[in-house]
């Protein structure tokens, strides 16, 4: 299950580099319990129906956990991942959440993922998001 995290180890350890120098990590915990928790109500409500319960995917659309969705992002920002979401999620009516609201759904995806849970929630604002890293595997020494 976890083999995906050591077929991108080599992808990782450069996405590491660059998350130094942005400064922060997925790996630091960016997103709160709270936050989380209230993302798996959203998450129900507005895509589970294509994405599956399970995040796992339909036949409707893609998963939404595991290996290769986290490879489509890896080496993106959180930033670059709220900005798909918001602007065309849910398909069938883009634009319909709050900005909360998809940000506490993306604390609900990165738990899902594995990703640490930390004090402070996802922040709402994309420019913010955008200096969080995703890399597939923690950094060494960046992950804190
Ligand atoms: C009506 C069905 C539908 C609903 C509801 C829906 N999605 Fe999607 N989603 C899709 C389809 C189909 C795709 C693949 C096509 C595309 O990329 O646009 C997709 C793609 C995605 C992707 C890109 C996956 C990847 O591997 O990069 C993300 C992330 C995503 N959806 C998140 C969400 C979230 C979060 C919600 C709830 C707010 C949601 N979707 C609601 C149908 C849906």
């Amino acid at each position: 299950m976890r083999n995906w995290i050591i077929g991108l180890a080599a992808i990782a350890a450069a996405g590491g580099a660059s998350a130094e120098m942005a400064g922060s990590s997925i790996w630091q915990g960016v997103y709160s319990a709270d936050q989380a928790e209230r993302g798996a109500t959203v998450y129900a409500a507005r895509c589970a129906a294509c994405h599956g319960a399970a995040l796992n995917g339909t036949g409707e659309a893609p998963g939404l956990v595991g290996g290769e969705f986290v490879s489509h992002w890896d080496t993106l920002t959180v930033g670059d991942l709220f900005d798909r979401v918001r602007t065309t999620m849910p398909q069938n009516a883009p634009q319909t959440l709050t900005r909360d609201e998809y940000a506490d759904v993306l604390a609900y995806m990165l738990k899902y993922n594995g990703f640490p849970q930390g004090e402070k929630p996802l922040d709402r604002r994309s420019e913010v998001l955008a200096l969080i890293s995703i890399t597939a595997q923690k950094p060494e020494g960046g992950g804190k």
